[in-house]
């Protein structure tokens, strides 16, 4: 893997990844907040004393840097060492999720067909990351403030996330006009864009509702923040900035929005109901932040290599829908003639074509990848400050398989 640490772009990127602030609310929270637990001992770790002795954080950084670069797809301190499979341990919290979200959005409404709507893409058959996550760093919070279980309200979020996230991707569908997703007919393609775009409002509606129930005002604020980042996340990505540095802290600012925000703000959510103190609750937002950032890097790369069959979706959507994603934006920088096909939106013939070949002639590619792994690592550091617990380190292994995945 290319060490792209040179790169302009690069370092814009670092800068927003606040790592002196994070690196300040790791040692905040293990020295504050972790109790007289043992620790394990692994690379990671290690890795963490060499930085804090030294004297910059650019040090730091560089090293980190230089030993990611020198890796090729395990993260340190991750599933190999442990062998957790975060979705097995959750077994009896997640098994009944679609099932339970189903049967909100049935009892809520006597429209049979609304009914069907709402429930067609709750098959069962999607990741469920955010709700796994959502419950992995409930139980992670609850066992470092020495509670066992889960709560009913945290796994309230865990569903809530997931239906906020539905609710999304049916408007988005709206929007892109896909055929498929996740290797069915989109939902676009099934019913009217009218009973389309009300079946997102009414999970919505419900969601909301839930998020009532809940009764807690900042968990309300912190949820309903993410709906409001999700529309100006996709208005954002209907516009687009003149120049590189411009582009590319909007498509970070994008990525947030679109993507981050819910998985960060569920997981501040369930710290909160918790009764976790600030620094806990920032650092469950940081970790889902980081997450969630690197989630939408992996996307965007995987809209370059894989097909149909691996994402239920076909190669290169994202530019023929005339979004420029991080893959694109690096190559710019060894292919400036991409700039002028960014501003129009690879509308002209050949456009998607030129654009996608430049990409993989490029170091576009490895650049995405290397942004990604550099958020799986502060998020994997984040999850390092809790207690130790198979949730912590479930915690860690969902690092991997963000960075890892392949769909
Ligand atoms: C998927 O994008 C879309 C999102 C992650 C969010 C879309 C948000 C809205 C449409 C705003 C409205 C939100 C609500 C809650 C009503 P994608 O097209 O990049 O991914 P895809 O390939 O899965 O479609
Ligand atoms: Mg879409």
């Amino acid at each position: 893997m290319a060490c792209v640490g040179s790169s302009r772009l690069c370092a814009r990127a670092e800068k927003l990844c606040q790592f002196k602030h994070l690196a300040q609310l790791r040692r905040k929270v293990s020295t504050t907040c972790v109790k007289s637990r043992p620790r394990i001992e692994h690379p990671t770790n290690t890795l963490i004393q060499q930085c804090q002795s030294r004297t910059s954080t650019r040090d730091c950084r560089t090293n980190i840097a230089r030993m990611m670069s020198s890796m090729q797809t395990q993260l340190p301190g991750s599933v190999h060492d442990y062998q957790i499979d975060p979705y097995r341990l959750l077994d009896d919290d997640l098994k009944d999720v679609y099932e339970d979200i189903r049967e909100v959005l049935v009892r809520n409404t006597t429209q049979k067909e609304l009914q069907t709507i709402a429930t067609y893409y709750f098959d069962g058959k999607g990741k469920a990351l955010r709700p796994m996550v959502a419950i992995l760093m409930a139980r992670a919070i609850n066992y470092h403030k020495e509670r066992n279980g889960l709560l009913a309200s945290q796994r309230q979020v865990a569903m809530i996330s997931e239906m906020i996230h539905n609710a999304s991707l049916i408007h988005d569908d709206v929007i892109d006009q896909p055929d498929f997703r996740r290797g069915k007919p989109s939902i676009n393609v099934v019913w009217s864009q009218k009973k389309v775009t009300m079946t997102g409002d009414y999970i919505l509606a419900v969601a909301s509702i839930m998020i009532a129930q809940l009764r807690n005002d900042n968990v309300t604020l912190t949820l309903s923040q993410v709906v409001t980042d999700l529309v100006q996340g996709e208005f954002m990505q209907l516009g687009s900035k003149e120049t590189e540095n411009e582009r590319f802290a909007h498509y970070l600012t994008k990525t947030y929005r679109k993507t981050a925000s819910l998985v960060a703000n569920s997981l501040k959510a369930v710290t909160m109901l918790a009764d976790a103190d600030e620094q806990l609750a920032e650092l469950a937002f940081q970790y889902g932040r980081n997450i969630g950032l690197a989630f939408q890097l992996v996307d965007d790369l995987l809209d370059f290599v894989s097909t149909l069959s691996t994402m239920g979706k076909p190669t290169a959507a994202d530019l023929k829908l005339g979004l420029a994603t991080a893959p694109v934006l690096f190559a710019c920088e060894r292919y400036p003639e991409l700039n002028a096909m960014i501003m129009r939106r690879f509308q002209e013939p050949g456009d998607v074509e030129k654009a996608f070949d430049l990409v993989h002639k490029s170091q576009g590619l490895d650049q995405t990848k290397f942004l990604a792994r550099k958020h799986c690592i502060e998020a994997m550091k984040l999850a390092q400050s809790l207690a130790e617990s198979p949730y912590q380190k479930g915690l860690q292994v969902v690092c991997d398989l963000v960075l890892n995945r392949m769909k």
